[in-house]
């Protein structure tokens, strides 16, 4: 990919997986504003295509669920059709219920490991096959501080993000130099703490105000983020002041990461 005038992401492909609400959609909106072409993928049509319309003309919605490897293919294969891909960010995640690992039901395991794990895998292997064709694409996975330490009573959200973390740090590797007819790729990842909007919803904070206050007691600034900070966090792992950077897991924590005390 050669850089028109400095500007990393103008006419270039940017796919954002998880794209229709949320952290996401804010993601695309800068993507959009810095005049990238946006692809979002997301699980539910009508949301996708509404989402799709408020982010503006030309922005393409591609329905996938990313747990689901026919899909994930399909929904590629669509996307290879007609465009290239340069940026693609692998934000699509879920949590569960919180329990115990004694009384936690398989399923709900089986599901959060399924989207927050195979799904960037599944997501992964085609982004870096089609970026591969582009010198200088890059890619984000969307992990969590949740996948830096052990919290209780979330087994399988936990052990999701702390597989994405690994995968992050191989798929970097792999691809970090050209080789094989196909250009380098960076692979990266942001373990966001809690952000305000997306999954934290006003009412899913009011519903839970102790969960809400340990959220802010553990994190050393003492707030939620914006979720402009994490984007901007995002942008820069993508664009060319990151270049030197492979297989970082950047920390956009608050603090949270750095200590307990
Ligand atoms: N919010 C936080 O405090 C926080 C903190 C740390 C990390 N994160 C991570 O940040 C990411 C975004 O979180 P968010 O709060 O913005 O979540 P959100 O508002 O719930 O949005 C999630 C997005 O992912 C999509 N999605 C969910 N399951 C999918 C599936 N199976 N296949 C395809 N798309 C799917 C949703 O679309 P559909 O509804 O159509 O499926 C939606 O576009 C997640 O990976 C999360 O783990 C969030």
């Amino acid at each position: 990919m050669r850089e028109e005038g400095g500007v990393p992401f103008k006419g270039k492909t940017s796919l954002v997986v998880g794209g229709t609400a949320g952290l996401g959609f804010e993601i695309a909106r800068k993507l959009l504003e810095l005049r990238s072409h946006i692809v979002i993928m997301g699980r539910q049509k009508e949301k996708g295509e509404a989402a799709a319309a408020a982010l503006g003309d030309g922005v393409r919605f591609l329905e996938c669920d990313v747990g689901d490897v026919r899909r994930v293919d399909a929904a590629f294969d669509a996307l290879a059709d007609r465009s290239e891909l340069h940026f693609a960010v692998n934000n699509a995640g879920v949590t569960g219920l919180h329990a115990p690992i004694r009384r936690m039901e398989p399923s709900d395991w089986d599901r959060l490991i399924s989207v927050n794990c195979s799904g960037p895998f599944y997501c992964l292997r085609r982004e870096i096959a089609l970026i591969r064709r582009a010198a200088g694409g890059a890619i984000v996975n969307v992990s969590s501080c949740a996948g830096r330490l052990a919290i209780p009573n979330q087994a399988a959200y936990v052990s999701s993000k702390a597989a994405l973390n690994i995968l992050t740090q191989v798929a970097a590797i792999e691809n970090a130099t050209d080789h094989d007819g196909g250009f380098a790729v960076r692979v990266n990842a942001v373990a966001p703490g809690p952000i305000l909007g997306g999954m934290n919803t006003a009412e899913r904070l009011a519903a839970n105000p102790e969960g809400s206050r340990r959220k802010i007691e553990v994190t050393a600034m003492k707030r939620f983020a914006r979720p402009e900070e994490v984007v901007d966090s995002i942008l820069y792992l993508l664009g060319p002041g990151a270049g030197y950077i492979t297989g970082a897991v950047l920390d956009v924590d608050g603090g949270y990461h750095a200590g307990k005390f």
